[in-house]
């Protein structure tokens, strides 16, 4: 049996994957409403195909419970933020969950850490917990995630993963369940490489987003079109340069390259760039919408609405989003109006003036800044009348009153 600890994002989509494909999996979350909630049936956030994933689990019999289990195997999966700090991983949520399987693991228990973790978070934070406890027999693995929000269920199954093993045997063993659900190449190594290989992906689009909105800057100064030039240079057969855009947000490409930077500060210095790079990204689309508000004779920030507050399009997280990056980065620098938010796909209220309907986000606005490019608006600026675009995501198409980055 498998006790998936953490049924977040990456947690619930894993267990309900497991669960369907034959295995006997109970999902732990200390969260009670949440708990609550898939026990009465219902999914706790929106992803293209969980409900039928959900479905199917529930009828194979996977459960939901606050209580950690005496099983064979644990997955845990929960949060790993950094401190904003000194940019080091902070993993009291993986130390409180270890310390609680090891409450009540059976002898020769498997522990599969599957939250994203820095390189040696294992030898330095799970490790001695283990010492501690005086549990060699537990065997210790890292199976990092990653999926993508807004296509999780189609990468659970197509994508290739990794498997960090102490003993080669037990990653084997792992291995094999993840084959339960996963079509992808599966390849076991060793821990520190295993955590390693996870921040290094991350880190790999993080810079390479950096290259892409440094390029932006660099051709709005010399008066070229980026995407052409992106375009054009990508037809190369060796460059792949990704999009710039308003920011990097979500759980993991903004957060897991700051821990090679905090371990390793004197050294990283290219990946700090890179970062404060993409961070400077909200600020520059604020400065973006000036310019536009002064051609236009645009003067009240109340006339100036923000469409999207979720971190990229077609899912409803709003982690580190670049919007609340920009609202923030408004607050300390601007007076003169509060702009309107609205995003169809958030339900909850996140910032002030945010609004519930797009019928209400339109009243009386003179300009929109297209933060996140949904389905609902993409390719569709008709949407906003003769209203001014700042377009920081290139979705909006051409036109007179569109403003690219
Ligand atoms: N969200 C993504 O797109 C993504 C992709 C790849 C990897 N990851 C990594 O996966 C890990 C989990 O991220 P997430 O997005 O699922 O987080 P999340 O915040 O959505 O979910 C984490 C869940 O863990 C629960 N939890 C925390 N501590 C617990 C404990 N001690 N016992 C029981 N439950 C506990 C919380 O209540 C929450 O429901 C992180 O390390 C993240 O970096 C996330």
């Amino acid at each position: 049996m498998v006790n998936v600890i953490g049924l977040g994002y990456i947690g619930l989509p894993t267990a309900l994957m497991m669960a369907s494909h034959g295995v006997e999996v109970v999902g732990t979350d200390y969260n009670e409403g949440l708990v609550a909630t898939l026990n009465a049936g219902r999914i706790t956030f929106k992803e293209e195909g969980l409900d039928d994933l959900f479905e199917a689990a529930v009828a194979s019999g996977i459960t939901f419970t606050t209580e950690y289990q005496a099983c064979d195997t644990y997955i845990v999966s929960v949060p790993t933020p950094y401190d904003k700090v000194d940019k080091k991983i902070d993993p009291r949520y993986v130390v409180e969950a270890v310390r609680t399987v090891l409450g009540v693991a059976p002898e020769g228990a498997t522990l599969v850490i599957e939250s994203t973790i820095s390189p040696n978070t294992i030898d330095r934070f799970v490790r001695p917990l283990l010492e501690g406890a005086g549990r060699a027999d537990v065997g210790l693995v890292h199976a990092p995630e990653r999926i993508i929000p807004g296509n999780m269920v189609y990468e659970l199954v197509h994508n290739n993963r990794t498997i960090g093993a102490d003993d080669p045997a037990v990653g084997e063993r792992v291995a094999a369940l993840y084959a339960s659900f996963c079509e992808g190449e599966i390849s076991v190594t060793d821990i520190r490489t295993a955590e390693m290989t996870k921040v290094v992906e991350n880190t790999f689009r993080a810079v390479n987003i950096a290259f892409a909105n440094e390029l932006a800057k660099v051709c709005r100064i010399g008066g070229m079109d980026v995407y052409e030039v992106i375009r054009i240079a990508n037809k190369h057969p060796r460059v792949n340069i990704l999009q710039p855009g308003p920011g990097v947000g979500g759980h993991c490409i903004p957060v897991d390259p700051w821990f090679l930077v905090g371990d390793y500060p004197e050294t990283a210095n290219f990946i700090r760039l890179a970062l404060q790079t993409n961070a400077s990204m909200p600020e520059y689309v604020l400065r973006r919408a000036h310019e536009a508000m002064a051609e236009r004779g645009i003067a009240d920030l109340a006339r100036v609405g923000v469409y999207g507050l979720t971190y990229k399009e077609d899912v409803d997280d709003v982690r580190e989003s670049p919007t609340l990056q920009l609202l923030e980065a408004q607050a300390e620098h601007l007076s003169g109006g509060a702009m309107r938010v609205y995003d169809p796909w958030v339900e909850a209220d996140v910032v002030p003036n945010q609004v519930h309907s797009m019928g209400e986000f339109l009243d009386g606005l003179e300009m929109v800044i297209v933060m996140v490019g949904h389905s609902q608006v993409k390719g569709r600026p008709e949407l906003f009348g003769d209203r001014a675009i700042v377009d920081p995501r290139n979705v909006m198409g051409d036109g007179e009153n569109v403003y690219k980055l």
